[in-house]
């Protein structure tokens, strides 16, 4: 049988799986799994670069596994596990980081946004660069994630062709998979920003485990367009232009019916519609979610560790003699 391709991504566990997330990147894991060999990571030493709190960290991690297990990530049949269990990745990083340019770095955007709010250290300006080893690390071939985040992968490319150019062909250059629709889920409050997990406003968002009066009351107050219709058109329509979006997505009714279906609705009654549409597409996440409880997720997720961990050494050891550590 030839050697199925291999898929690698992660998931920040701070804050709150929202349905950008779900459309953008978790849908696509899922898929993938039938297809590919996957390897699913809870990136938790990503999530500690900026302001968070160590008291409930553990448990966020732990809601995080969960809610990812409820979306359909698979322990069965994907390597699913929290980063910081498996040291290869940062030191990977730390390799990693002797090739890369602090220009190219600088450049990043996540980077420089953060910073202005955060504050910059370290960890943060370095987070592209573990970002990439956890992807090289398992020689990933391809990389589901949502639009932010093409300019890592951008740099995840350049350095596994740097280190192959210097040490000797090694890592595959990973492709990135960005669906056509959902890679770019807006805020509900600002249909020209990005929904975001640490956006401080809770209206701005659907959380995957929201109850459905919650997403009612949301998609409610969400912030639409000036005049009338229900058409796509980002440029004068972001705000229905998103909503349709999420319609389409959760329905898997093409834009264009849907156009057709509510283009002279009112807005009060197409939100109501879109609020039934993501109520039902997230239902069986949340019944999911109902059913797991946290020994065994926390057993599962000590199991996958051990295993990346085996996985990941021999992988390690190669890049070790390949820059000279060992022969
Ligand atoms: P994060 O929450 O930053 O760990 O992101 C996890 C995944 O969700 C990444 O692949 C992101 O690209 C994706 N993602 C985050 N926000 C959005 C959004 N608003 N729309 C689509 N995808 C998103
Ligand atoms: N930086 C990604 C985000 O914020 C999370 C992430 C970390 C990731 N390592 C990864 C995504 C490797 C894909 C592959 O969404």
């Amino acid at each position: 049988m030839a050697q199925r391709k291999r898929v690698f991504s992660g998931l920040q566990p701070t804050g709150n799986v929202h349905v950008g997330n779900y459309l953008g990147a978790l849908r696509n894991w899922v898929r993938l799994q039938d297809d590919y060999d996957c390897v699913y990571c809870i990136v938790d030493l990503h999530a500690i670069t900026v302001e968070y709190d160590p008291a409930d960290f553990a448990r966020e991690r732990r809601e995080a596994a969960k809610v990812l297990i409820a979306c359909g990530v698979d322990p069965d049949r994907s390597l699913f596990y929290y980063q910081s269990e498996v040291p290869q990745h940062t030191e990977l990083a730390w390799i990693l980081g002797t090739i890369t340019g602090m220009g190219q770095l600088g450049r990043m955007t996540q980077y420089k946004d953060k910073s202005e709010s955060a504050g910059a250290n370290l960890g943060l300006f370095a987070y592209p660069v573990l970002m990439a080893a956890d992807i090289l690390l398992y020689r990933a071939d391809a990389v589901p994630v949502g639009d932010d985040q093409k300019q890592h992968l951008e740099l995840t490319r350049d350095l596994a062709v740097r280190f192959n150019a210097r040490f000797g062909d090694e890592f595959p250059v990973p492709e990135p998979i960005i669906p056509e629709h959902g890679a770019r889920v807006m805020s509900l409050q600002n249909p020209l920003a990005k929904m975001s997990k640490s956006d401080p406003d809770e209206g701005s968002r659907i959380l995957v485990l929201d109850p459905p009066e919650t997403i009612k009351a949301k998609v409610k107050r969400a912030v639409t367009d000036s005049g009338k219709g229900i058409r796509h058109d980002w440029e004068s329509k972001p705000g229905i232009s998103n909503l349709l979006e999420m319609m389409s997505l959760f329905t898997g009714t093409p834009i264009p019916d849907l156009e057709a279906e509510h283009g002279s609705s009112g807005y009060g009654a197409f939100k109501e519609a879109v609020a039934e549409a993501v109520i039902a597409g997230l239902a069986p996440i949340r019944a999911g979610y109902a059913a797991l409880d946290d020994a065994s997720v926390d057993e599962v997720m000590a199991r996958g560790a051990a295993t990346a961990r085996e996985m990941a050494e021999p992988y390690q050891a190669r890049v070790r003699r390949r820059i000279g550590l060992s022969r």
